[in-house]
């Protein structure tokens, strides 16, 4: 090869090296809008590793210490920002909620209560969805609280005779109340005991519905969805979800 075409050939190798040095630099910076700081990445896999699969707001808690109010955590490709502050929250999710009130699909949520009926899981602000909204902001409002005092009075009333009458349940007469309460408010029917028969059936499946939501209790479907596709017979977690759904 004579030393003129070699230099030529340098001259190509650089020019592609410097392109293809260029377009990766782009593209990182494409791929990755600046986040808040967080504990360390591995590659491919985030944080996935060091995220608890139980007690997670005592870990946030400890995190937020080290990294701030804001901070961002990475398990798998989804990336999670984790806020730790009211003052933000009301921010970001009541004064700016038109563009942070959509939620990640949760294949599990969707199984246990589909069709986007689950105000709180539901992900299309449809028509559905924006009638249980509106009961709500009409029940929640200031002037509709006020009229319902003297209905929480009484209830309240009777939360500290059973507190009286039996301390050790101290935790279920707080249930017994917010659930009689809430109850009473939206339909009109109210669980003056522990064994009410909509009392009772709110404290078996509530426990289980949220348990089923929490990191870590199922197979993680949302990080490797092809787990949706096992048949039941193989999928334990299929059956749990379906009890579930028809308790
Ligand atoms: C992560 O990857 C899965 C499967 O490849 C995909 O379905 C999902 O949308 C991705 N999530 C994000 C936040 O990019
Ligand atoms: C809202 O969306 C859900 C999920 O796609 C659907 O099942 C439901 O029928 C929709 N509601 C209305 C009123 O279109």
């Amino acid at each position: 090869m004579s030393p003129f075409l070699l230099s030529i050939g340098n001259i190509l190798a650089l020019a592609w090296a410097s392109i293809a040095f260029i377009s990766f630099i782009q593209l990182f910076r494409q791929r990755r809008p600046p986040l808040p700081p967080g504990p360390t990445l591995i590659p491919l896999i985030g944080n996935l590793l060091i995220v608890p699969q139980k007690r997670l707001h005592l870990k946030y808690t400890e995190w937020a210490k080290t990294y701030g109010d804001v901070f961002r955590l990475k398990v798998m490709n989804n990336t999670i920002i984790v806020i730790n502050t009211p003052t933000l929250v009301h921010k970001l999710f009541d004064l700016k909620s038109v563009s942070s009130s959509n939620r990640p699909k949760s294949i599990i949520a969707g199984m246990i209560a589909p069709n986007n009926v689950h105000m709180a899981t539901g992900r299309y602000a449809n028509d559905t969805w924006k009638s249980s909204r509106k009961a709500a902001a009409y029940a929640l409002s200031p002037e509709s609280v006020k009229t319902r005092s003297a209905y929480q009075y009484a209830e309240a009333t009777q939360l500290m005779n059973d507190l009286l009458h039996s301390p050790e349940l101290w935790f279920d007469h707080l249930r017994r109340y917010t659930l009689s309460f809430s109850l009473g408010i939206i339909y009109g029917q109210r669980g003056p005991t522990l064994q009410s028969p909509d009392i009772a059936d709110f404290m078996n499946v509530h426990p289980r519905y949220v348990e089923a939501l929490e990191i870590g209790t199922l197979p993680p479907v949302d990080l490797f969805p092809f787990l949706a596709l096992v048949p039941k017979r193989w999928a334990k977690w299929k059956q749990t979800v379906e009890d579930i759904r028809h308790l």
